[in-house]
């Protein structure tokens, strides 16, 4: 009898073990291919723009676009996910559906500390754009809209504002992506949003009547492709007492220096009205091709511009080569600003917080550590080092099946270069093919600091502190084990590290 109640006792505990992790539905499948360990992925189906990027309550929501009937772009929603540390992320029910008005395009999302919505204290707040894909198809323009939704508990569920649209089309057939902001300077809401070639910025009281402030446009030539995903706030100047204003646009269409969609900046002045900048040139953010429709969060807590990128291009995303699920996001990137040659650069690095996930790994089956040594653990590792140059850097990453990426920095011409041509499967869209050479004019450089993150599907690399990044996604077919610095003569490598990344899923 006593037997027969412990063996209960266990079947019980066992139920109710298996019950538990069976409830962790936000748990995603570690093994499948290309899954990243450390960055965030839907878990299932399509993803693209990170939407929503709001901090409430010690926790950082994550919203993005989201298809959850297929692992290929359509009817939008938005998904929902949160995070304590950017890195560990929680899977959350669908935030916002599409409705009468349309399906739920990018957008942001602010806390409404004051209530001057009338939604509630600290309502959170979400101003998306409504895209009518009947008009689209009907031919009309003005097909795109914006409209606002709230939420009272943390963005668990949401009520859409029954005034909706809080903007109509004025005849643009490209309005969209509002990203919201609190001015503090002039106490009100502001809002960039763009529409085909430029930005238009508005102004509100209560989120929900705005007025238009201003446009900003940029004299290009030729122009870029449409403009998408805006993005403003102020930094301090590093080793100043300056501060600037940035503004971010993705663009869509082959306009990024390396081929396909990409996200530049610009550096000026808002008074929180207009928007000017002394800019000359287009500067990126990142000029890999891997880097779209970045945004930063609102309200962060520790007065940090953080960034999040979608992990992919329009030009090839609806096919790379995974199953279940499609598309990531970057590490998220703690953005700041530099004056560097008389150029203001907006620089990228990792969180801090991602150091809580490496430990130091000893190689030690090579004698020519570190210019060539095998790990298992490569594929999932971050390598950072210092090198001084006088002839050309050349670095392979590889494994036993003769999948390589190439990096190399030839200080003669000054242009840091990547080449994923024969990096793994490569041949699943023509256009993935057609950029397999990224490359950055960095100018001649006798020392060069680089850190190399990958992960199961993507490489990001960092030079001089994120001065320059270059995100690639790649295929390989079996994970790179093996790393070699081809040349030797005339360089000189210090501080070299490789560390093992722990996984967040
Ligand atoms: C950018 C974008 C946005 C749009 C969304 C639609 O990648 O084209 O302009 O709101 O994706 O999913």
């Amino acid at each position: 009898m006593k037997e027969k109640s412990l063996i209960m006792l266990f079947a019980i505990a066992f139920i109710a073990l298996s019950c538990k992790d069976n409830s962790k539905s936000d748990v995603v499948n570690k093994k499948e291919k290309y899954r990243p360990n450390f960055h965030f992925t839907p878990k299932a189906n399509w993803m693209n723009d990170p939407n929503g990027m709001v901090y409430y309550n010690d926790t950082y929501h994550l919203f993005y676009q989201y298809y959850p009937d297929s692992t290929v772009w359509g009817p939008m929603h938005w998904g929902h996910a949160k995070s304590k540390d950017l890195l560990h992320w929680e899977h959350r029910p669908i935030a916002l559906y599409p409705d009468s008005l349309g399906d739920i395009f990018s957008g942001s999302a602010v806390i409404d500390k004051t209530n001057t919505s009338g939604f509630g204290k600290d309502a959170m707040v979400a101003m998306f754009t409504y895209h009518d894909m009947d008009g689209e198809k009907e031919g009309k323009i003005n097909f795109q809209t914006q409209g606002i939704a709230y939420s009272l508990d943390e963005g668990e569920t949401w009520t859409k504002y029954k005034g909706n649209p809080v903007i109509g089309n004025p005849g643009i057939k490209d309005f969209r992506d509002p990203k919201v902001f609190w001015n503090e300077e002039k106490e009100n809401w502001q809002m960039a949003l763009v529409a085909k070639d430029k930005v238009i910025f508005y102004g509100s009281d209560d989120l929900k009547s705005w007025n238009k402030l201003s446009e900003f446009k940029f004299n290009d030539d030729p122009p870029l492709g449409v403009w998408e995903c805006p993005d403003l706030f102020k930094l301090p100047v590093q080793g100043t007492d300056e501060e600037k204003w940035v503004l971010i646009i993705s663009h869509g269409g082959n306009s990024s220096p390396n081929g396909g969609s990409g996200t530049r900046y610009f550096v000026g002045e808002y008074d929180g009205v207009t928007f000017t900048t002394n800019q000359q040139e287009s500067q990126w953010i990142d000029y890999g091709t891997d880097n779209y429709a970045g945004v930063t969060y609102n309200n962060e807590p520790n007065n940090e511009r953080i960034f999040i990128g979608w992990m992919s291009n329009w030009d090839y995303a609806i096919t790379t080569p995974t199953k279940t699920w499609r598309s990531a996001m970057t590490l998220p990137r703690k953005l700041s600003l530099e004056r560097i040659n008389d150029k203001y650069i907006l620089k990228s690095t990792i969180i801090d917080g991602f150091d809580s996930l490496l430990s130091n790994m000893d190689i030690e089956n090579s004698d020519k550590y570190p210019f060539e040594f095998e790990s298992e653990k490569l594929q999932h590792s971050v390598i950072s080092f210092e090198v001084k140059i006088n002839d050309k850097l050349e670095i392979e990453l590889s494994n036993e099946l003769g999948d390589t990426y190439l990096i190399s920095y030839d200080p003669v011409d000054g242009i840091f270069f990547t080449d994923r041509t024969n990096s793994g499967i490569v041949d699943f869209n023509k256009k993935f093919l057609m950029t397999p050479q990224q490359k950055i004019l960095i100018g001649k450089k006798e020392k060069l600091k680089i850190e190399l993150v990958l992960d199961a599907s993507s490489i990001e690399i960092f030079l001089n502190e994120g001065e320059f990044v270059m995100t690639n996604q790649i295929f390989p077919k079996k994970d790179y084990h093996r790393f070699v610095i081809k040349k030797t003569d005339g360089l000189v490598i210090d501080n070299f590290k490789i560390q093992s990344v722990k996984s967040t899923l």
